[in-house]
């Protein structure tokens, strides 16, 4: 849901939940169960809103590490430019942080598969072409994310920061884990 709708709503329900507070403390009186503990579900809104925020972002866990330095750096800078991205998608930050937010995710993704290719072909990996090709994939898909996001704007945006948010976690944690043994053997960093 659009986080606008949802702060629609969300104010809304608050809304008929303070009616509801003030109207049973005037039919119940203040000797009775029901109005506290409306009012006590008031003062938990906030708490619950801001564990539903923290999902959308991601923290680096030391079982992402490829055991190679810098592809761990790139790695971790990738998770804090999507974070960057979220934080764009879910908080009105404006335009122009969020055509930058995205640019910079893409544009560092990029770079970083660069990098990661000419490490699995210095260390001679077998599977670099089925692993060149899952991210020549990615970006094609990222293109045309792009291409919507031109037309529709901010409303495009939260399908596609998804994307790259589960992409790259899943990717980082899963196909990149296997030329790691290898880059280690080799010292490759
Ligand atoms: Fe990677
Ligand atoms: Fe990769």
């Amino acid at each position: 849901m659009n986080r606008r709708i949802k702060m629609i709503v969300l104010a809304m329900f608050t809304g008929a939940l303070l009616v509801a507070v003030v109207l049973s403390f005037i039919a119940l009186g203040a000797m009775h169960l029901v109005p506290w503990l409306l009012l006590a579900s008031l003062f938990l809104i906030p708490f619950l809103l801001n564990r539903s925020e923290q999902h959308h972002f991601v923290v680096w866990k030391d079982e992402y590490s490829v055991g190679v330095e810098s592809l761990d750096d790139d790695h971790k800078k990738l998770l804090n430019l999507i974070n960057n991205l979220q934080l764009a998608v879910h908080y009105q930050t404006g335009e122009n942080f969020e055509k930058e937010a995205l640019t910079d995710v893409v544009a560092y993704t990029k770079y970083h598969f660069e990098r990661e290719e000419k490490m699995m072909q210095e260390a001679s990996y077998a599977d670099f072409d089925a692993h060149k090709a899952v991210h020549t994939a990615m970006i094609a898909k990222v293109n045309k994310f792009l291409l919507e996001y031109e037309k529709q704007g901010h409303d495009a945006l939260e399908e596609l920061a998804q994307y790259l948010k589960d992409w790259l976690v899943g990717h980082i944690n899963g196909t990149d884990q296997e030329y790691s043994s290898l880059l280690r053997e080799k010292g490759i960093n």
